[in-house]
């Protein structure tokens, strides 16, 4: 009998605890839930978000997608694309949801600064469609550039040399593998150099797909005149290499073409012979001198 009542009783502790974190709550306050975004929307500060939320959010939020209802269940964490917790979430209600956080959400009070957590909430309203930026200190907001959604397929690099520009073509299609116009990609383009690659700019691609970028003119290329231009999108999913005949062509100067010390005997002046040779005779009369007075002293000692 008494055994029951324990088990009663451990039972019923059980569900209290139980039932205290199910009401757990993000414990806002309705000033801090009215709290407007703090800083502008811009390209810069969404980029940064974006840097803050691969390296804190991604391993449990993983990739953002725009969808109406949340797909994931918990324990799993939300889509944060999910329009319905954009649309029920004010920027503040987001920014202390991220700085207290709640069951398995961590807090960010101590570990991002409150201006990293804004540039995070952001980053999320990039994929709130009827989100309404406000202007900040006078900053307008800049239309969020919409994540792409497809996968790119490939890059093609081409060189127009009437404008000295190197442009990168992608192609992609989007999540039902129609063909798309890849438009926002970050791409970066370099120029091959003998120890790794010259950044001659990272730009996005256009309407029509296209990121493109300058060349100066005084690149150095090989002796045949070519130089490599490499094209690659910032999360590398395309890259491309191609040779083109542009820049200075590099001509080699033959040391053995000209009188020098390291050039062949029969094109070093003589006064560069002589004075080799008499430092070599000096440095061999040095040798045999001291080793004729080792001799001499071991005569005198058997003497
Ligand atoms: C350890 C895993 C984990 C990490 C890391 C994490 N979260 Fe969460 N997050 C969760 C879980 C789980 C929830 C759901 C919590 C709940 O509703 O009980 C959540 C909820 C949220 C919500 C509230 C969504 C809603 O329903 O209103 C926001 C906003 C959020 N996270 C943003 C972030 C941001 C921004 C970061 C990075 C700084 C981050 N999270 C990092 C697990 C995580």
């Amino acid at each position: 009998m008494k055994n029951i009542f324990k088990i009663f009783g451990f039972v019923g502790l059980g569900l209290i605890i139980t039932s205290g974190i199910q009401a757990q709550d993000w414990n806002i306050t309705s000033e801090q839930k009215a709290t407007q975004l703090q800083i502008p929307f811009t390209g810069t500060n969404q980029e940064a978000g974006e840097i803050l939320y691969n390296k804190n959010c991604k391993m449990c939020h993983s990739t953002i997608k725009v969808v109406p209802k949340n797909d994931r269940v918990l324990p799993i964490a939300p889509n944060l694309g999910c329009q319905v917790i954009q649309s029920t979430n004010t920027d503040g209600e987001l920014f202390w949801k991220i700085t207290n956080g709640k069951g398995g959400m961590p807090p960010y009070a101590n570990s991002l600064s409150d201006d990293e957590r804004w540039k995070l909430v952001v980053f999320l309203r990039m994929y709130f469609n009827s989100y309404a930026a406000p202007t900040i200190g006078g900053v307008a907001p800049e239309a969020p550039g919409q994540k792409f959604q497809g996968t790119i397929k490939s890059m093609k690099l081409s060189f127009d040399d009437k404008t000295n520009k190197i442009s990168a073509k992608l192609t992609a299609v989007d999540a039902e593998g129609n063909p798309t116009i890849p438009k926002n990609i970050k791409v970066k383009i370099y120029v091959k150099r003998y120890f790794g690659n010259l950044l001659l700019g990272t730009v996005k691609t256009n309407d029509a797909g296209v990121s493109s970028v300058e060349c100066p003119k005084d690149i150095p290329a090989d002796t045949g005149g070519y130089i490599f231009i490499s094209a690659t999108t910032a999360d590398s999913s395309a890259t491309a290499i191609e040779q083109v005949k542009f820049g200075q062509k590099l001509v080699w100067d033959n040391p053995n073409n000209h009188p020098s010390l390291w050039g062949t005997s029969k094109r070093s002046p003589l006064w560069l012979k002589a004075s080799y040779i008499s430092m070599v005779l000096a440095a061999w009369a040095v040798i045999f001198w001291a080793f004729f007075q080792l001799y001499k002293i071991r005569s005198i000692k058997e003497n």
